[in-house]
């Protein structure tokens, strides 16, 4: 069985890390235009670099929970029919084990050049006049997809989607397309979806299934469900 599963921020909610959009979320605290936008971080670069390295530090402190780990598992069992598609932009689906993971929208541990566009291992700080490893240009940025700008992998995930016979979304309120449209994609190809969020996200009723709690029950419950099957 092929299953591709897409997460988001309500995955890490449990291990610390703040969702965008539910109370206290981080778009309640920081204005998108001026920390998720190129015009943005050409406006104040040193502001966006302060708020990723924020997000860094966090991000490192925090622990995998249940949910993360329960993935892991299942790619420990059904090794490349799995395939985790995170708009997370932390590492804690690779620090639970999982190694087929795809970062949409960038991630926090890597770099990029506005010049050369080349990416690198990014350092636990970054500052704007931090010069590019391979140009040499003072470009750095993070290597995160901002609003307006292309997500990656698309292509390649839209392949995967069409050969799915299962559609899993954890932790994520179904509110930025290309993402959101995901589970519309795989059903159209063919594929059983359940969603698995705390309540019912705005695009629940486009899934077969919708099942709510905590991602770091309800994950767990539903991988050893599955492997039981
Ligand atoms: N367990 C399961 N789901 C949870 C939990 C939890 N413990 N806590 C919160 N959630 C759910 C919320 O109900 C919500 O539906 O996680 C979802 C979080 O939604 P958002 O904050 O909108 O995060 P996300 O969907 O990942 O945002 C998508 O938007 O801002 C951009 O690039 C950013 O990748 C992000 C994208």
């Amino acid at each position: 069985m092929k299953i591709v599963i897409l997460t988001g921020a309500g995955i890490s909610a449990e291990s610390g890390l703040g969702t965008f959009r539910d109370a206290g979320g981080l778009w309640e605290k920081y204005p998108i235009e001026q920390v998720a936008t190129p015009e943005g971080f050409a406006a104040d670069p040193a502001l966006v670099h302060g708020f990723y390295n924020a997000r860094r530090a966090n991000s490192q402190s925090a622990a995998p929970n249940a949910a993360h780990d329960a993935l892991a598992k299942l790619e420990g069992k059904i090794g490349e029919n799995l395939l985790i598609v995170t708009q997370n932009v932390d590492d804690l689906h690779e620090r639970a084990g999982s190694k087929s993971v795809w970062h949409m929208h960038g991630a926090l541990n890597r770099a990029k050049c506005a010049a050369c566009e080349q990416t690198w291992n990014a350092p636990s700080e970054m500052h704007p006049d931090d010069p590019c490893p391979h140009c040499r240009t003072p470009a750095t940025r993070p290597d995160i997809v901002w609003f307006g700008e292309m997500p990656y992998y698309m292509e390649e995930i839209y392949d995967r989607l069409h050969q799915a016979d299962l559609f899993v979304s954890i932790g994520t309120s179904g509110n930025v397309y290309p993402a959101a449209g995901f589970v519309q994609e795989a059903a159209n190809a063919g594929a059983r979806t359940l969603e698995l969020n705390l309540e019912p996200s705005l695009g629940a009723s486009s899934f077969d299934e919708s099942r709510n709690g905590p991602a770091s029950q309800i994950v767990p419950e539903w991988v050893d469900s599955l492997l039981k099957g």
